[in-house]
């Protein structure tokens, strides 16, 4: 049985941590983008989450909900997405030995069996990605933090060989601070001199998730000031994007949705509101949308589209509302804002009645295509299985319209 992994999700640039002290930020940050003062985030600058939720009830209790809040958090049984049962839980490599997935006292972990006989055990101590597409595991190795052979590929169900892993078990490879920057809120780093050969992290200094502090800025004065001044109603001490600039907007997204990204200053000093470039070498010329992969890379594409060449003030906050999941539906109407009879721009398509049309421009317009970097060779098959992810060039796409009214068309005679 051969399982043979060849995702790559991203290629992460392992660079050298400077030593910069860290000193309190000026919190009361305006509209204003900054170059960026660079000092690394303090741990102490943050509240966590779960302090916003008695005053903002219902973002937070929507915003657990979404990818964003659960990419990342330590393993448990209900988060971990892949199988412990007896049938499900390993996978065989080529040279015959095995990972087994393993529940023990309440702990996980990838068990490696060479000849029947068990070689290394190792916990799943966090998981990383909520399991819309896929998960990893990181486990702790002292301070250092190693992804686990085995992922969970969500499109086939099952487990599989970790992204860009030799076929053979390999329990080694380093969690990097850029990893962590984009799928957690903080961790804190122990800066070592540069002969250290991976990165330190403090386990008590990690904020999971993709969460409020990670958009609006650390908020531990906001917290204390509200709470102890209750008669201001104004907000004080937090950023509120709505206030942001188009580039300061778009910068925070392309963190993590911005292509390949090469840091030129150590992870976590960047802070929303500030200049992204001042923290990262960045390729931000316009590219044509097939040389752009569907995964990794929304802005790229974005950018590619004349909705955004043509509009001043389209960013990725007209179509998302950042603290709640969307249906295509409510996504659809996002895009009537600028398409409609009225502006004489409406969708030209004559086969699908208006309202079909208004129920979802999105299959026909941003179809789900196959990921080249996020795709796998299942068992006993010889040939890769992508993962479909959305494109966000918008476009007149012939094939999918044909697609989209065949669908309708067989929905109709089922009936
Ligand atoms: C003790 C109550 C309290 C807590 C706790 C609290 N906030 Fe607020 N927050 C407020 C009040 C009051 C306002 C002003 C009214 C409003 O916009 O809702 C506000 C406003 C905001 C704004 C809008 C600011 C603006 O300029 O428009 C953001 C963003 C925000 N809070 C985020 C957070 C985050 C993130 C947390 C958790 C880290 C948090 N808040 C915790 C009371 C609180
Ligand atoms: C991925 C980024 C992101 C995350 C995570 C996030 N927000 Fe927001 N938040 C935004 C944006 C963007 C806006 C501005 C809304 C707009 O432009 O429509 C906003 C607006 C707000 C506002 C002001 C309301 C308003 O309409 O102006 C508050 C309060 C707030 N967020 C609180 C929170 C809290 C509390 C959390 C965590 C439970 C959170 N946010 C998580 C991006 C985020
Ligand atoms: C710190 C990194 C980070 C930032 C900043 C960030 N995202 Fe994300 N975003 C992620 C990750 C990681 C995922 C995938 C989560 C998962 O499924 O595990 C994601 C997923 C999403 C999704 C898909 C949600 C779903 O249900 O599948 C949307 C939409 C999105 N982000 C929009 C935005 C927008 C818009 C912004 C800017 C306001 C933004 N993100 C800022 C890291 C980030
Ligand atoms: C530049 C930011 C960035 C880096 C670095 C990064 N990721 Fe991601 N990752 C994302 C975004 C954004 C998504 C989801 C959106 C998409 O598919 O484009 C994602 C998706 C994932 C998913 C699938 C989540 C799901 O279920 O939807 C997993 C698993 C994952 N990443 C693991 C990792 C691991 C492990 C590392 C480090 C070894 C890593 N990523 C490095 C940004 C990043
Ligand atoms: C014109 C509207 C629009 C804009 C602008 C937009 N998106 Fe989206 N985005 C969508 C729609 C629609 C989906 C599909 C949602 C679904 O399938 O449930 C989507 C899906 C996503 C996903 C999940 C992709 C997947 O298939 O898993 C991510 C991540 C994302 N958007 C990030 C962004 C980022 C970052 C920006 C800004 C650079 C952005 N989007 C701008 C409409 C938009
Ligand atoms: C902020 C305004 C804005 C939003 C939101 C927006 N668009 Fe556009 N779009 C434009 C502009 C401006 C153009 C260029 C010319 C025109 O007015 O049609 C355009 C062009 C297009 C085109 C023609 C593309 C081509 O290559 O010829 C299509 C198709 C399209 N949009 C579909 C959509 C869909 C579907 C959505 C929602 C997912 C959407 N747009 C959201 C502003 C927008
Ligand atoms: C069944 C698939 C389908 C659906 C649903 C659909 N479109 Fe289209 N749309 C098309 C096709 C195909 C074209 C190109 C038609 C042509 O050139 O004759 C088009 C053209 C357009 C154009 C370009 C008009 C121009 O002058 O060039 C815009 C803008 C647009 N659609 C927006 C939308 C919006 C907004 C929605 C949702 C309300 C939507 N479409 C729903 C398939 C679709």
């Amino acid at each position: 049985m051969q399982k043979r992994v060849h995702f790559n999700w991203f290629v992460v640039t392992v660079v050298i941590v400077l030593g910069i002290t860290a000193f309190t930020r000026c919190m009361d940050r305006g509209a204003k983008q900054t170059e960026g003062n660079a000092a690394l985030q303090a741990y102490e600058e943050f509240a966590g989450s779960n302090k916003c939720v008695s005053c903002h009830t219902d973002i937070y209790n929507k915003h657990i909900q979404t990818a964003h809040y659960q990419t990342s958090a330590p393993a448990t049984h209900s988060n971990i997405a892949g199988s412990f049962d007896n049938d499900k839980n390993s996978i065989t490599y080529p040279n015959g030995s095995v990972i087994k997935m393993e529940e023990k006292d309440g702990k996980f972990y990838q068990v490696a069996y060479m000849n029947g006989v068990e070689a290394k055990r190792q916990p799943m101590d966090i998981v990383i990605g909520s399991g819309k597409k896929g998960q990893s595991y990181a486990s702790w190795n002292q301070v250092n933090l190693v992804q686990l052979p085995v992922t969970y590929f969500t499109q086939a169900q099952q487990w599989c060989n970790s992204p860009g892993y030799p076929n053979k078990i390999a329990f080694n490879r380093p969690i990097t601070s850029r990893c962590l920057e984009c799928h957690t809120t903080y961790a804190g780093e122990i800066i070592e001199k540069a002969s250290s050969k991976a990165e330190g992290f403090k386990e008590s200094e990690i904020i999971y998730g993709v969460t409020c502090e990670k958009c609006h800025g650390p908020g531990a004065k906001h917290v204390d000031y509200q709470a102890k001044n209750p008669a201001d109603t104004t907000g004080r001490f937090i950023l509120n994007p709505r206030s942001f600039t188009r580039d300061q907007s778009l910068d925070l997204c392309a963190l993590c949705h911005g292509g390949k990204l090469e840091k030129t200053k150590p992870s976590f000093s960047y802070t929303a509101g500030e200049k992204l470039s001042a923290y990262f070498n960045w390729d931000t010329t316009a590219k044509v949308a097939g040389s752009i992969d569907v995964h990794g890379n929304q802005l790229g594409l974005l950018k590619s589209s004349s909705c955004f060449l043509q509009s001043a003030t389209l960013t990725c906050n007209n179509c998302h509302s950042l603290h709640e999941n969307n249906d295509l539906f409510t996504y659809s109407q996002k895009c009537m804002d600028c398409h409609s009879t009225e502006h004489g721009n409406f969708c030209t398509e004559k086969s699908v009645s208006l309202e079909k049309k208004k129920n979802n421009c999105i299959d026909c317009h941003m179809p789900k295509q196959a990921s080249r970097s996020i795709a796998v060779i299942l068992p006993g098959q010889n040939f890769i299985t992508p993962t479909f992810i959305r494109t966000h060039h918008i476009a007149k796409y012939v094939e999918d319209t044909k697609k989209f009214i065949e669908g309708i068309e067989n929905k109709k005679n089922r009936k």
